[in-house]
Formats: C-alpha cells, structure tokens, sequence
C-alpha cells in the first residue's frame, strides 16, 4: 500500500492547492453555505471536472431540476449534456421528472438505490458523486441528520464515490437545517457571503479535512459567466465581518422564543 493519498482535482484549480492537492478519494465532502453563495457552481465544476479525467459522474439534483444543471453547467462552459448523451454521467432529478432518473421520495434509502443503481449502469471505476441538496433528505426531520448522514457515507463508500453533498445555511441567522452532515463528513467546504458597500461579496474557507493539513485562510469567490468560479486571495477578514449585527441576533431570539411558546401542548 502506497502511502500518498490519491487525490481528485474539484476543478477549481487555486481551491486544489488550498486542499493540498485536491478532495482525498472516497471522502465525503460537505459544502456548506447560505443561498447564492456557490455551492452549485463548485458541485457543477467538480462533475465536469470528473469527466474530463474519465470518472464516472452520478449527479443528484433537489433544488433544481436536471434542465436546470445542464444549462447551468452550459453557460459556464462546461458540456455536461454530452457527457450524459455519452453515457458517463447521470443526474438524478428529485423534483420534476418522471423518466428512469428521478427519485419518487425524498427517503434516503430511495437515494442510494438509485444512486447505485446509476453507477451500475456507468460502469466499473472511480465515480464521482454530487448531491445537491443533502438537507433536502431531512428538512421535515432535522434530528435525523446524523444518523442519515453515516448511513449514506457508509454506503457510498462502498462504491467507491468521492462525494460532495452540499447542505443549506439559512440566510437569517447562518445555521444548518439539522447539523449532521458536517460531523459525519470528511471535510467541510463553507461558502460565506456579506454585502459590502452595497455589493455582494462571497467567500470560501476550507473548515476541516481530514487526515490532510490545509490552507486554513479565506479567499474570495468570483463567478463568471462562460468560465466558471475562481478564488482570489487569501482576504484578510474578521470574524466580526460576518457576524449579524446584535440587534438583528437579539430579534432572532425573542422571535424563537415566541414561537417556542406558541406550540401547544409542549
Ligand atoms: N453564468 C453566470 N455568470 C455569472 N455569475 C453567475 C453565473 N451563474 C451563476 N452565477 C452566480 O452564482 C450564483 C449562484 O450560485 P449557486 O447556484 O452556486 O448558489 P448556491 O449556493 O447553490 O445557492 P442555493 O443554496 O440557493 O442553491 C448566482 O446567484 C450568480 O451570482
Ligand atoms: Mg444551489
């Protein structure tokens, strides 16, 4: 046995160095974030970039429908429907589609029939996988995050996917909807964003990576059009930069606290 870990490139090549080389195989990488901030993009680059170095690709979309991915992934630049058309990737539509690819349930067990079910049919090899959104799988059961979360990994690792699975911030107060993913995962890649002088800005910070040392500052994420996302940096930023201010923190809590209240019965 080789002690180098193999790596695969996530496509976004300063995000490679930042991870010492890429996202270690068969590791189950989470990416984090509120809306907007990028985490479809980077799912798209690192599929696309799957196809290019020959892996199998097994893309499962929640939020958005395959037509959606696909024409997302056109305007970057990148021919992810002639990858499908070819037979080296899939996308599994859980919301609108009916044919052979799609999920009837948002179960998880309905998840990985359908994912290995997909890597079947591609073929024996390395594969990558995407999951876009994993929360989806327990935004009605957030406490099952946890226990759903080792289930997919263990699984997964079976097949020998490399996973990225993204996980939704909420927007007011930056927290996970059921935080399970990101202790269960190998890694964690967060996306963060703040409006600054009037403009959006977004960020990136690798949070944790197992078993790999890692760059641990932040960089700014550039999307354009026709060519995808870039990181510039490291940025120098306080934590204070992303904090909400204390007014706002102070209405998030007296308004959960009101609707605590407000269930009957408990
Ligand atoms: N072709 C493009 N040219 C320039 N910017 C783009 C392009 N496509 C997407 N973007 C930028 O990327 C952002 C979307 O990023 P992305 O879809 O990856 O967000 P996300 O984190 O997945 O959000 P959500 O949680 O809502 O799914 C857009 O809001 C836009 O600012
Ligand atoms: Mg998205």
């Amino acid at each position: 046995m080789g002690s180098v870990m193999e790596r695969l490139s996530t496509g976004v090549k300063k995000l490679d160095e930042i991870l010492g080389g890429g996202i270690p195989r068969g590791f189950l990488v989470a990416v984090a974030g509120e809306p907007g901030t990028g985490k479809t993009v980077l799912c798209i680059h690192f599929a696309w970039q799957g196809i290019l170095e020959g892996d199998k690709v097994v893309y499962v979309t929640t939020e958005e429908s395959r037509e959606s991915v696909l024409r997302q992934a056109e305007v970057l630049g990148m021919e992810l429907a002639d990858a499908v058309e070819r037979g080296n990737a899939i996308v599994i539509d859980a919301l609108l589609s009916t044919d052979q690819w799609s999920l009837r349930t948002l179960n998880p067990e309905d998840l990985v029939e359908k994912v290995v079910e997909a890597k079947k049919k591609l073929g024996y090899g390395r594969a990558r996988l995407v999951v876009d959104s994993m929360s989806a799988f327990w935004l009605d059961k957030p406490a099952m995050a946890r226990k759903y979360s080792y289930y997919l990994k263990k699984v997964l690792y079976k097949w020998d996917f490399t996973v990225l699975a993204t996980t939704q911030y909420a927007i007011t107060t930056s927290e996970a909807f059921g935080f399970g993913l990101e202790h269960i995962a190998d890694g964690i890649i967060r996306f963060r964003r703040v409006v600054r002088g009037g403009r959006l800005r977004r960020y990136l910070i690798v949070e944790k990576m197992r078993q790999t040392p890692h760059d641990l500052r932040m960089y700014e994420v550039v999307i354009e059009d026709g060519r995808g996302m870039r990181l510039v940096g490291p940025i120098d930023l306080r934590a204070e930069d992303f904090a909400l201010p204390s007014i706002v923190s102070k209405k998030i809590v007296e308004s959960r606290k009101r609707s605590e209240e407000a269930v009957p019965g408990e």
